[in-house]
């Protein structure tokens, strides 16, 4: 497996696919891997925090990195190449153009610059890297509409492609930052994915799903409209950690 510091060694090929990430990698990473191993006759992935996205400065502090780990784990899932560069190169100093991308919905609401920052760092990758597929969870599924629209409304020549979100055996949705929450925390966390799935069948599952959190405050419920499925999603804060989570209501995620 090639690992490319800069840009100047980044090398383009047909037939590629490309898995954007920040690494403190973990099983649904994992899925997204073999989603473009299957599909792909070469998969590259990104490593790189994007400070760009990160509202909070604390969240990028305390974000977890591994990239030891990182590396072997996507050498494990038949990666061949990953783009794991230094600041500077993607940000070099006089950096001054973004994408901002229009309605981001609850969740680009709650995170104010988070989307721009998200759209402004794939662009350029999707620029350096010239993949023909890319892969994103549905864990992220605002992320996912943001993306989908920058490709059409922008004209890029990528082809993006839904993984359905691995959970743990409980049902809690991995997550980096789960590493965070204590054990009591973490119990009270179901209640997100618990609340979210008793309320798929209701006739208004925004209103079911805040009345069944436990307790559990939520930054918003809404219904999101991907075109072709339609999800339940949800925020909360469990202690100082923000974790979101979705279930489809209707259509399908391709
Ligand atoms: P990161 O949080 O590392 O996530 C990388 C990809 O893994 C995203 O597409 C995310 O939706 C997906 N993912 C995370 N948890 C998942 C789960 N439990 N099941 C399935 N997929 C999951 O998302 C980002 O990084 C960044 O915003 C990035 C796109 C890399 C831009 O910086």
């Amino acid at each position: 497996m090639k690992v490319f510091r800069t840009i100047a060694e980044l090398e383009t090929a047909p037939d590629t696919g490309l898995v954007p990430t920040m690494g403190a990698l973990h099983d649904g990473h994992r899925a997204l891997f073999r989603a473009a191993r299957a599909e792909n006759g070469r998969v590259i992935a990104s490593l790189f925090v994007n400070p760009a996205q990160f509202d909070e400065p604390a969240d990028l502090d305390a974000y977890p990195r591994s990239e030891q780990r990182d590396l072997e784990l996507m050498e494990a899932e038949g990666v061949d190449a990953v783009f794991a560069p230094v600041l500077d190169e993607l940000y070099p100093a006089g950096f001054a153009t973004w994408v901002v991308p229009g309605d981001t919905g609850a969740e680009g609401g709650a995170r104010p610059g988070h989307f721009r920052g998200v759209a402004t760092v794939c662009l350029k990758l999707f620029n350096l890297v010239r993949p023909e597929r890319v892969y994103f969870g549905q864990k992220d599924a605002q992320q996912v509409a943001v993306i989908r629209r920058l490709v059409r409304d922008l004209n890029v020549p990528v082809v993006v492609r839904v993984v359905p979100t691995v959970r743990d055996a409980d049902g809690l949705a991995l997550s980096s930052r789960n590493v965070h929450l204590s054990a009591d925390e973490r119990a009270l966390a179901l209640a997100l994915p618990r609340a979210l799935q008793a309320s798929v069948a209701s006739s208004n599952p925004v209103a079911a799903a805040r009345g069944s959190l436990n307790g559990l405050e939520p930054e918003y419920v809404e219904i999101l409209d991907l075109g072709n499925a339609k999800l339940l999603a949800a925020a909360v804060r469990v202690g100082s950690i923000r974790l979101i989570d979705n279930v489809l209501l209707e259509g399908e995620l391709t």
